[in-house]
């Protein structure tokens, strides 16, 4: 069933990606990296292989609405646009304008609205733009290094914007297992699943090794 409230939300004269080359993708990646890490939570954009695991279970023939937080770069968006239906809408959060303006010039797609704005202010950001429900959040937000309250924000209102068959897929480097490593980066060990287990009845795990470094993907259902 349409729900109208969503079909507004929709561009009105999709066509097919024109993306650019991703030239200085990693460049940018890394300098912003290098100027805070605990918030870019990477050193490298995300292979193509992890952004696969990510969008695996994701039926984008039935989306209307998904929302990508922490585009970066745009590596995940990229491969999301690919699969999108021509009358999908992909909303791309993130709070470092330098990524924004630099997907907003690389990527340009009727489909595709990126948005330079706070994950935990999803509520707003998505009120503003006249949508309550979405089918799909991928996130590729660094959760591990995020203070515990932070983290809780936006998972709560994450979840409550997704569907009864919504799923939300996020990633980790960092396990609570790895917790030397964690401590040497003054990070405190965090066990992802369980906590993405407060929000979601079911969470499934992939392992994901052609990224730089390894990651584990969680999908996780309402
Ligand atoms: C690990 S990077 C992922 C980038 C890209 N999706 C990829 O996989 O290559 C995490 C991204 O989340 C963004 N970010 C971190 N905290 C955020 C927040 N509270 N709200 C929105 N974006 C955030 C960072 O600026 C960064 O672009």
């Amino acid at each position: 069933m349409l729900n109208p409230s969503r079909i507004d939300a929709l561009p009105h004269s999709p066509r097919h990606p024109r993306i650019v080359a991703p030239g200085s993708d990693c460049a940018l990646f890394l300098a912003q990296s290098v100027r805070s890490l605990p918030v870019t939570a990477s050193l490298f954009p995300s292979s193509r292989f992890l952004a696969a695991a990510l969008l695996r279970q994701i039926d984008f023939s039935s989306a209307f609405v998904i929302v990508e937080l922490g585009i970066g770069t745009g590596a995940v968006t990229r491969q999301i646009l690919r699969r999108l239906g021509p009358r999908t809408a992909l909303y791309g959060v993130d709070l470092n304008p330098h990524f924004v303006t630099h997907v907003r010039h690389r990527i340009r797609d009727s489909r595709f609205f990126p948005i330079l704005g706070r994950a935990e202010c999803l509520t707003s950001l998505l009120r503003e733009r006249g949508i309550r429900r979405v089918d799909a959040i991928v996130s590729s937000l660094g959760l591990t290094s995020m203070a515990p309250d932070l983290r809780s924000k936006i998972l709560r209102q994450a979840a409550e914007h997704l569907g009864p068959d919504g799923l939300l897929t996020q990633y980790q480097y960092l396990h609570a297992g790895s917790s030397r490593l964690l401590s040497s980066l003054g990070i405190r060990p965090f066990a992802e699943k369980e906590f993405l287990g407060r929000y979601f009845r079911q969470v499934s795990s992939e392992r994901v090794l052609w990224n730089v470094p390894p990651a584990t993907v969680y999908t996780c259902r309402l």
